[in-house]
């Protein structure tokens, strides 16, 4: 006998977007279902590092803002979606204040206290709110506890969504013409057990897809899934092309993903070669505080030139005192490595941290399928464009949460209830006799796509990944036909296709913009006004 619940709101992902939206929305007596995929903090926002952009500074504006995140965005941002991500800055950090955030503070001259303001890279101002060099274990562990204190909201850990439910798949007709969500099959993965979660309305917050790289920032959460979710429930897809690399991922041996964060280089970080001499103003006036895809690419420029495996980025001019206090996880990670930050550089590689594209959504975080929401770095709500300007992303998560939260609040009264859904069918499929395949096609794909759809790309190296993708999607599907479902191979299965979906959009940009860069278009097309690049599901059945 299969289990089943059902809740008014479906939420899948427990990071920053997820657990803002279940905490605005259970004030108002809905019954609201969180799930993570693994622990409650598996997600980025527990490690994110630099903090979160907002406008705090007397000599600061929003205009100032909007200006920065634009010019990041390279033509490709949504006005208007970056004014109104802008303007609820303030309000989203109170909020999470409100929550029982505590963020570094300051002593003016006058005595007075108030928010301490970090510095990053595209931002002409501090505006960045942070607490010390771990903001993101700040507001997760906050929103954590005030999530398990509320009665409207049941948390589920190690419960991975399997496929999302729409009226369409009850039918079976892949686009009818009102296409509406109506809940999830989800593996209770420590049960080894499918259930079925149902709900009128369901929201992804399942963060990004940097893992489909070799080498990423991101923890082992960041497959992309919600966006494979979607995609496969009919959704449109945007601007995949602009996967983020992060200059500065601590390179060592034995360190895994560990990302120094920009803030080193906001507060005079210098980005050097192993023989000590300095080179990102050989790259772009703006030096080591230029967008993160100029200094990427400057870094990749002189790695793959020089043939070294790393450069350094070094703060030991600044005092031990300044050091320890303001990044004190980063001083410490370091030393487990030998690496006393205070007195030497750190060695630094870039790696894949931010997922740009996503599901398409509009100003309320709504998408294709009624009553399905993607809020946070899963969704492409226009306010990246074509580089998403340091620490917008945890202000983003918060201010469509909200958005998504009015708009089901207004709704909610009206939609109409769950059908009955059947059980998740295991009739056909046996336990697997060769784990290895996933495996090895988990490490196949990473490597290839670091290797061909990185941060230099060619219309020979996408040629060659699609090709390889192709024959990984076939293997994947007769194995997902055959067996039953486990966690990791949920998330080969979704990688594969965030795989395509970031490679078929490349293969559409004929020019580079943002973090595209390609060399057979070494330019933008200043000629044609900038486009989004859009994937239809219409397109991918047709091409079937
Ligand atoms: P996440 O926080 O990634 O959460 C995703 C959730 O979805 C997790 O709970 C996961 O378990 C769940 N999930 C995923 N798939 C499934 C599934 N199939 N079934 C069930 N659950 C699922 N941004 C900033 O603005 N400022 C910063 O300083 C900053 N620093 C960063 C530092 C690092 C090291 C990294 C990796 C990122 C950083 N970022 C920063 C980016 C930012 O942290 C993320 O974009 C943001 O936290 C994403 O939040 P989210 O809620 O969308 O997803
Ligand atoms: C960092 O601290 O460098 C990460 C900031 C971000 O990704 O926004």
């Amino acid at each position: 006998m299969q289990i089943s619940k059902n809740y008014d709101v479906l939420i899948i992902g427990s990071g920053g977007a997820g657990l803002s939206l279940a905490l605005k929305l259970a004030d108002h007596s809905l019954r609201i279902a969180v799930l993570s995929k693994f622990a409650l903090t598996a997600g980025s926002t527990y490690y994110a590092q630099g903090g979160i952009s907002a406008v705090f500074d007397a000599e600061d504006s929003i205009e100032s803002h909007i200006e920065d995140t634009l010019n990041a965005g390279a033509g490709l941002c949504n006005p208007e979606i970056v004014r109104l991500t802008v303007t609820h800055g303030k309000s989203s950090i109170d909020w999470l204040r409100q929550q029982g955030v505590v963020f570094t503070e300051e002593q003016t001259q006058s005595g007075e206290t108030k928010l301490h303001l970090n510095r990053e890279g595209g931002h002409s101002h501090r505006r960045i709110v942070h607490t010390a060099d771990a903001t993101g274990k700040a507001v997760s562990l906050s929103l954590i506890e005030r999530a398990r204190e509320h009665e409207n909201i049941e948390l589920f850990e190690f419960h991975n969504v399997v496929e999302l439910i729409t009226r369409s798949t009850l039918s079976n007709t892949p686009f009818p013409a009102h296409k509406r969500v109506v809940g999830a099959y989800v593996l209770d993965s420590k049960h080894q057990q499918v259930m079925t979660f149902g709900a009128p309305v369901v929201a992804l917050a399942t963060g990004g897809a940097s893992k489909v790289y070799l080498y990423s920032t991101n923890p082992q959460s960041a497959t992309g899934d919600g966006i494979a979710l979607a995609w496969r429930a009919g959704c449109r897809i945007s601007n995949m092309e602009f996967m983020q690399f992060h200059p500065t991922c601590l390179y060592h041996p034995e360190a895994r993903s560990f990302l120094i964060s920009e803030a080193v280089r906001g507060e005079g970080g210098r980005l050097i070669l192993p023989d000590g001499s300095p080179f990102m103003q050989r790259f772009d006036p703006r030096g080591e505080l230029a967008p993160r895809d100029i200094v990427a690419r400057a870094i990749d420029h002189e790695i793959k030139k020089r043939g070294i495996d790393c450069v350094y980025l070094d703060i030991s001019h600044k005092s031990e005192q300044f050091i320890r206090s303001h990044f004190p996880t980063i001083y410490q990670q370091c030393l487990k490595f030998n690496i006393d930050i205070t007195r030497q550089p750190i060695p630094v590689v870039p790696a894949a941290h931010y997922t740009c594209g996503g599901v398409l959504t509009d100003s309320y975080a709504r998408t294709d399928i009624a009553n399905l929401y993607v809020i946070g770095e899963a969704a492409c709500t226009g306010l990246h464009g074509a580089n998403r300007m340091a620490s917008n992303s945890l202000l983003e998560c918060l201010v469509f949460a909200e958005r998504a939260y009015e708009d089901i609040l207004n709704r909610f009264p009206s939609i109409e209830p769950v059908p009955e859904i059947p059980d998740w069918d295991e009739s056909l499929v046996s336990d697997s006799d060769e784990e290895v395949v996933v495996s090895h096609n988990w490490n196949e794909l990473r490597n290839f796509m670091w290797d061909y759809v990185g941060i230099v790309r060619t219309d020979k190296r996408l040629a060659r990944a699609l090709h390889r993708v192709e024959l990984l999607k076939k293997e994947i599907a007769e194995y997902y036909g055959n067996f039953r479902v486990t966690s990791d191979l949920l998330e080969l299965r979704n990688l594969v296709i965030v795989a395509e979906l970031i490679i078929r959009c490349a293969r559409q940009r004929k020019e580079s913009r943002g973090l595209h860069y390609t060399l057979d278009y070494p330019y933008t097309d200043d000629a044609h006004p900038a486009q989004n690049t859009v994937l239809t599901p219409e397109a991918r059945i047709k091409e079937q």
